[in-house]
């Protein structure tokens, strides 16, 4: 008879969050003296030129070595390509298995560095330093981490947690105006899908100079985030798709228009297009549908849809990670703050229907 038998084993990942630390201090110099072993600071040109170089020798005159890596920023280099030329860096430098990799910087940097840390000689100590709003929010939280190849947005990646987050809000007050606006797309998701209260707060606007209101507001799209990650680590139950709503439409517009379209304002046009498709399908009442446009459209978001084939992008969507037996699930919205409980299948007509009320409403640009 065949023997058969379990081999379990416990895995618990905790992250630790900093939430207001100030990166040239004391205090995160201690924390860093805990940890042994060498570290590779890693942001892409930009955050180097703005914040990586000049901590690099903030940590060096408190006796703290650090290696930085360079790569050329923006979602384009989120690929093999960068992450190979990195991977050969390290082994060049003699990195091994007991290093402590920094990501410093936006969403972009933590993917592409939380994925080669995930998989460096199986795993490496992993800090995070997000530095747009973007990251903050989401990108730094939940574990996921992941490339682009030439099939599709993210389609390469692992799970990999990081041991400690540091948010120091001083980093915000580089970011250009068109970063806050893509920011507000995630948090804009959050509210949709989770929290009226959130979805207030945001009706009211998001001023820059109000750093107790931001922290407070990326605290708690924090601990929405969590929540849901917490009870779908693996998106095994279907839960953590509610974080991808506006992310199926939106992932196939980055790709289509060559990443042309930055995340935040893809995300906002796909939450337009999703929010669309929840009222045509019946699940959302028009009133709310209306609300959700005017808080998408209140924070100026680049909305005319970009002149692309539609058969094309139906090609790309139909790669999208949630495509079950041929047929493209989403999660809707029943109410502002409250999704579907599962994923729906969607006919394509839906989905080309939604693309053409957004032509429709605003307009279309080539590109
Ligand atoms: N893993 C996740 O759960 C998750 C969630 C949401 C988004 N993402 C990913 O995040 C990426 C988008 O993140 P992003 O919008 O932060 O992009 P990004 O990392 O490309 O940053 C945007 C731009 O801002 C610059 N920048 C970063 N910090 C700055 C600062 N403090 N001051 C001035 N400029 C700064 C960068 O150099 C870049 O040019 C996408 O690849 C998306 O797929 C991942």
């Amino acid at each position: 008879m065949l023997e058969t038998f379990a081999l379990s084993l416990q895995r618990q990942d905790t992250t630790v969050v900093f939430l207001d630390c100030d990166l040239f201090s004391s205090q995160i110099v201690e924390d860093l003296r805990q940890i042994k072993g060498k570290f590779a600071l890693f942001c892409d040109r930009n955050v180097a030129n703005l914040i990586g170089y000049s901590w690099q020798f903030f940590l060096l005159q408190k006796g703290i070595a650090i290696e930085i890596f360079i790569f050329e920023a923006g979602e384009k280099n989120k690929n093999h390509k960068t992450k190979e030329q990195l991977e050969n860096q390290l082994f060049t430098q003699g990195f091994g298995r007991d290093s402590c990799f920094i990501a410093l910087g936006g969403g972009v940097t933590i993917d592409l560095i939380g994925f080669i840390a995930a998989t460096y000689m199986r795993g490496v100590t992993l800090l995070c330093i997000p530095t747009t709003l973007l990251a903050m929010v989401d990108a730094a939280i939940g574990g996921k981490n992941a490339i682009n190849t030439s099939y599709g947005k993210n389609l390469l990646g692992a799970l990999y947690f990081p041991h400690k987050i540091y948010y120091d809000f001083q980093c915000l007050r580089h970011l250009p105006k068109k970063e806050w606006v893509n920011a507000t797309a995630e948090m804009i998701k959050y509210a949709i899908t989770l929290s009226y209260d959130v979805f207030l707060q945001l009706e009211n606007g998001l001023d820059q100079e109000n750093i107790s209101k931001i922290m407070g507001l990326v605290k708690t799209c924090i601990h929405l985030k969590h929540q849901i990650v917490s009870c779908d680590f693996a998106e095994q139950i279907g839960t953590r798709s509610i974080l991808n709503f506006g992310h199926t439409i939106g992932h196939a517009l980055e790709k289509i228009t060559d990443f042309q379209i930055a995340h935040g304002e893809a995300v906002a046009m796909g939450m337009l297009v999703e929010s669309y498709m929840s009222w045509r399908m019946g699940f959302l009442s028009f009133t709310s549908f209306t609300k959700i446009q005017a808080l998408i459209h209140s924070y100026a978001f680049p909305l005319a849809v970009y002149d692309f084939q539609k058969e094309l992008y139906l090609e790309v969507i139909k790669k999208d990670k949630k495509v079950k037996n041929g047929v493209n699930h989403f999660v809707l919205l029943q109410e502002i703050g409250v999704v579907t409980p599962s994923t729906i299948p969607i006919p394509m007509e839906y989905i080309i229907e939604g693309l053409n009320w957004l032509e429709l409403e605003y307009g279309k640009i080539s590109y």
